[in-house]
């Protein structure tokens, strides 16, 4: 059950797309304040409360006793003291006997105090007090999950294709750059399925520009890699350069696309290519124009995308960067004094302080508006530009986009990535975390930089977290320019990698059904275990195991140096041990915990019992998958049924009922397993 409760005048977020009634009384769950401070919701806390939700966030699944802040943020230290990310993600569940779901739509700055301040008070807060509050009730912290996410609407569907594995790095210039990758994978039968364009392919990093002397026939390098049956995927960053002759700025600036200043110019920013211009994204008519640029590259054979910069990030704007300067004048011109230092090192932020948000404006379809009050919608809308265009640029086939900066309503869009990473193993921790409250947000399509982005990773730790990746539905490898080269070709015996990436697509029938349903059905893909054990109070305190689609738990190694981990199992289970020979080890496990021994060129995981799995051979690509010859796995004491959905991977007619078979299973079919 929703109730909706609207304060002042709420800017109109999109994020909701069900018609509901506000009440007239006040919200039955917690306290309102509303003063000079702005509009405070405040709920005492049981002892035993744990809260969900949030998205993109630093720390554990439980999200209690920390502050988070919705101000979407270029953030690339995610610590556990930081409070932001790139997305704002505001709803939250909490299991009290009652469970409870709350969504603050409000596309400002807002506060989550989730028990810091005063252990048993949730404290929300946000400057104005202009927003809509929705209660979700509901039997279960699934079933809360499920109504929230119908309100919001169906999660995007990326194409099949993008559920293999990509390869991807900041620094990859020219066509012989991406050749040797494809040709890397291939040679050692390493699986493969995309490489992605960083912003060096574009001349002087100008969105919807190729470099000509990079890329002399861009066209026929497209086709060239498809018949290697690799897809290019190209970034496009919000920021336009400014230059006088580069279309794409000039149609801005006749048009009034671009963001303004108090005086209503186009408001200087700077990014990559140097001096920019902000698209308004939140312009009905500056989103179809921009929209219609991405036909540049699907005209050339292009049909995956990744957003970026979309915070958005301005690295300064004219203004930041005249009064840095002036300080630094200022403080040559005093005599030398140690403790100056801290007054020179400080400087750095305020280039790009949040203070710029209040500095430039959009036109909301008529309505003038200043950032700051819209700041978290501007890579929301930047991607919604991209996903509407899609439907029309491609109507019959899904083209793949995912963004780094995110609101909810996003989500029916495209994905997301998890943002610039460290190659660190607690990030790998922090992935597993992340994906299942970003589940329950809505974002079904996405994972992190497997390896890590910043920072130079290792074998093992790249081994490990690839072993996770083989779940996300996003399966990239991504790093940042100065790094350790992460390919996995450049490893010591490269066909340890094959195995492990072997396995997603041996399991991709699984995978792929049970993402594709999680949409359809609006509901999660990764579940904490929590969710599905509310009873048993060892699963809730789980944080490092997920449940996946109704028969899968996945229980990633993390730390490094293990052998292995414990696993509680909160009901009998059937573990499975992909190993590096092409055979499956299977092992029945009883409820409780268990140290599991697992290589790092083996992938784990735990089917329920009396559940199980279509499992494909291994592929080099989703497009030499073989679907129709499956086996099935599980351990079985009675006849089960399992619903397996299939489509060709590009139809957006999700809804035919021929996408669906039962495949069943009964006991004599395997003895048990
Ligand atoms: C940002 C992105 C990263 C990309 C880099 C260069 O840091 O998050 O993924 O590689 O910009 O474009």
């Amino acid at each position: 059950m929703i109730r909706k409760y609207s304060f002042g005048h709420p800017i109109e977020t999109g994020a909701v797309v069900q018609d509901l009634h506000c009440e007239k009384d006040k919200p039955r769950t917690g306290k309102i304040r509303i003063d000079e401070k702005g509009f405070t919701y405040i709920r005492p806390l049981e002892k035993e409360t744990a809260i969900y939700g949030l998205g993109e966030t630093v720390r554990g699944i439980n999200k209690r006793g920390w502050q988070y802040v919705s101000e979407n943020e270029d953030q690339s230290f995610h610590m556990e003291d930081v409070r932001s990310l790139y997305s704002a993600h505001n709803f939250i569940l909490l299991s009290d006997s009652e469970p409870l779901g709350l969504f603050f739509d409000y596309s400002g700055r807002i506060s989550f105090d989730t028990g810091y301040t005063r252990a048993d008070r949730l404290i929300v807060s946000c400057e104005h007090a202009d927003l809509c509050l929705y209660e979700i009730t509901g039997e279960s912290l699934r079933e809360i999950c499920r109504t929230f996410r119908k309100m919001t609407g169906r999660s995007y569907i990326a194409p099949k294709w993008a559920l293999g594995y990509g390869q991807s790095r900041w620094g990859y210039e020219r066509e012989e750059d991406f050749r040797k990758v494809v040709d890397g994978y291939r040679k050692n039968h390493i699986p493969l399925d995309a490489v992605y364009m960083d912003i060096d392919y574009m001349k002087a990093y100008k969105d919807f520009t190729i470099d000509q002397e990079k890329f002399p026939d861009f066209k026929r390098f497209v086709s060239e890699m498809k018949e290697k049956k690799i897809h290019l995927v190209p970034i496009i960053d919000a920021g336009i350069k400014q230059e006088e002759g580069y279309d794409v700025c000039e149609e801005g600036l006749e048009m009034g696309y671009f963001c303004t200043d108090r005086e209503g110019r186009p408001f200087d920013t700077a990014c990559w290519p140097g001096l920019t211009y902000h698209p308004d994204f939140l312009n009905a008519k500056t989103r179809e124009w921009f929209g219609n640029k991405y036909r540049i590259l699907t005209d050339l054979g292009i049909d995956g995308f990744w957003n970026d910069m979309n915070e958005p990030s301005v690295f300064y704007t004219k203004r930041t960067m005249e009064e840095v300067r002036e300080k630094m004048r200022k403080f040559l011109s005093k005599p030398a004094k140690e403790t100056a230092f801290f007054e020179l090192a400080g400087l750095t932020e305020e280039f790009s302080s949040p203070e710029i948000y209040k500095d430039f404006y959009h036109d909301m379809d008529g309505t003038r508006i200043c950032h700051d009050r819209v700041h978290n919608l501007y890579g929301y809308m930047m991607t919604r530009a991209a996903g509407e265009a899609f439907e029309k640029i491609s109507p019959d086939r899904r083209i793949l986009i995912f963004s780094r900066s995110s609101y909810i309503g996003m989500h029916r869009y495209g994905g997301i990535w998890q943002g610039d990473n460290k190659s660190w193993w607690s990030h790998l921790l922090l992935n597993i975390q992340m994906t299942a409250s970003l589940n329950m947000c809505g974002f079904l399509y996405t994972g992190a930089d497997l390896g890590g982005f910043g920072s130079d990773t290792g074998r093992d730790l790249l081994l490990r977290w690839l072993a996770f990746g083989v779940f996300t539905p996003l399966m990239r490898n991504h790093s940042a320019f100065n790094t350790r080269n992460q390919e996995c070709y450049n490893f010591e015996n490269p066909e340890d990698f094959a195995h492990v990436i072997g396995v997603r697509y041996r399991l991709l029938p699984y995978l792929y059904s049970e993402y594709v349903k999680a949409a359809l059905k609006d509901d999660m893909y990764f579940r904490p275990l929590a969710f599905d054990y509310p009873m048993d109070r060892m699963a809730c305190g789980i944080e490092d195991q997920l449940m996946l689609g109704e028969g899968l738990m996945v229980t990633p190694i993390y730390t490094q140096n293990a052998d292995g981990r414990y696993v509680y199992l909160p009901e009998e289970m059937l573990f499975v041990k992909f190993i590096p020979s092409g055979e499956i080890e299977t092992k029945r496990m009883e409820k409780g915990i268990h140290y599991i021994h697992v290589e790092l060129n083996e992938v784990p995981l735990f089917i329920r019992k009396n559940h199980f799995l279509p499992l494909a051979a291994a592929a080099e690509c989703v497009d030499d998958l073989d679907e129709e010859d499956l086996t099935l796995l599980g351990w079985i004491t009675e006849k089960s049924e399992y619903l397996l959905y299939h489509d060709d991977g590009y139809t957006r007619d999700y809804e035919t009922p021929d996408h669906y078979r039962i495949l069943t299973m009964d006991t004599e079919d395997a003895g048990g397993i």
